[in-house]
């Protein structure tokens, strides 16, 4: 359960301040697969970044699975995000000296899981994200769309609760993107992971169980369940 309460996050750009949210609510449950859209600008980013615990807001405040994240200071959220949340990326943003297993391996590693149980489940889950015979190849060896499956085992493999998704299709062909998506939905059917993913474009949006569209830093509409 992730619960947004009236957050507001300013970047100051020399003498001007722009204001990314200007108050936003939002309340998502466990298992949600949900989509926050809106044109370049709205703060689609910037929403991501704060329920991810990457940045601070200037107001508000976020709780999530009852941990009031922005009331800690940043070393003490440094294991709830290595362990509870996941991340996915429009640029996919794998390591590229490291081969698709060892993307994935890396992450269990930084939690100390026994090499045994690191091999095993990185090996289950680039399997269920279809890249079986792939494990050893490196990013530059993959397509745009086998290096998002790479991610997408990377942010599920330590089984996380949230996983965060920021436009993750939008550097893919929409057929590309369309399997991505369903991936996406799979694997938020199988774990039981929430899922909140941004985009600015209308097939993916089509995909989510709940639509919220930001537009200027503010909600403005709010539709579906979870
Ligand atoms: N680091 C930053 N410094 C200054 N302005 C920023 C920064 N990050 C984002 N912004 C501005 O905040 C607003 C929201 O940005 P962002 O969250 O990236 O939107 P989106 O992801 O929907 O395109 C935009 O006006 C953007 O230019
Ligand atoms: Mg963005």
């Amino acid at each position: 359960m992730i619960e947004v309460k009236d957050v507001r996050k300013d970047y100051k750009a020399g003498e001007t301040t722009v204001h990314a949210l200007r108050g936003v609510s939002i309340n998502i449950d466990q298992g949600a697969f949900i989509s926050i859209a809106g044109p370049s600008g709205s703060g689609k980013t910037t929403l991501l970044n704060l329920i991810g615990c990457i940045d601070d807001p200037d107001g508000g405040s976020i709780t999530i699975n009852g941990i009031p994240v922005t009331e800690k200071k940043a070393k003490d959220l440094a294991l709830f995000r290595r362990k509870s949340l996941g991340f996915i990326f429009q640029s996919f943003n794998l390591i590229p000296v490291l081969t698709a297993y060892e993307n994935v391996a890396f992450t269990l590693s930084l939690l100390g899981i026994p090499e045994k149980e690191t091999r095993e489940k990185t090996m289950a889950f680039l399997k269920e994200v279809g890249l079986e015979g792939m494990e050893d190849r490196i990013p530059a060896k993959l397509s745009g769309g086998q290096q998002q499956r790479v991610a997408i085992a990377r942010a599920l493999v330590k089984g996380p609760s949230i996983v965060l998704a920021d436009e993750p299709t939008a550097n893919l062909d929409s057929a590309t993107g369309e399997a991505i998506l369903k991936l996406m939905e799979d694997m938020n059917r199988k774990h039981d992971t929430t899922f909140v993913f941004s985009t600015h474009d209308p097939m993916v949006m089509d995909f989510a169980r709940r639509l919220v569209l930001l537009h200027d830093g503010l909600i403005t509409s709010d539709k579906g369940r979870t």
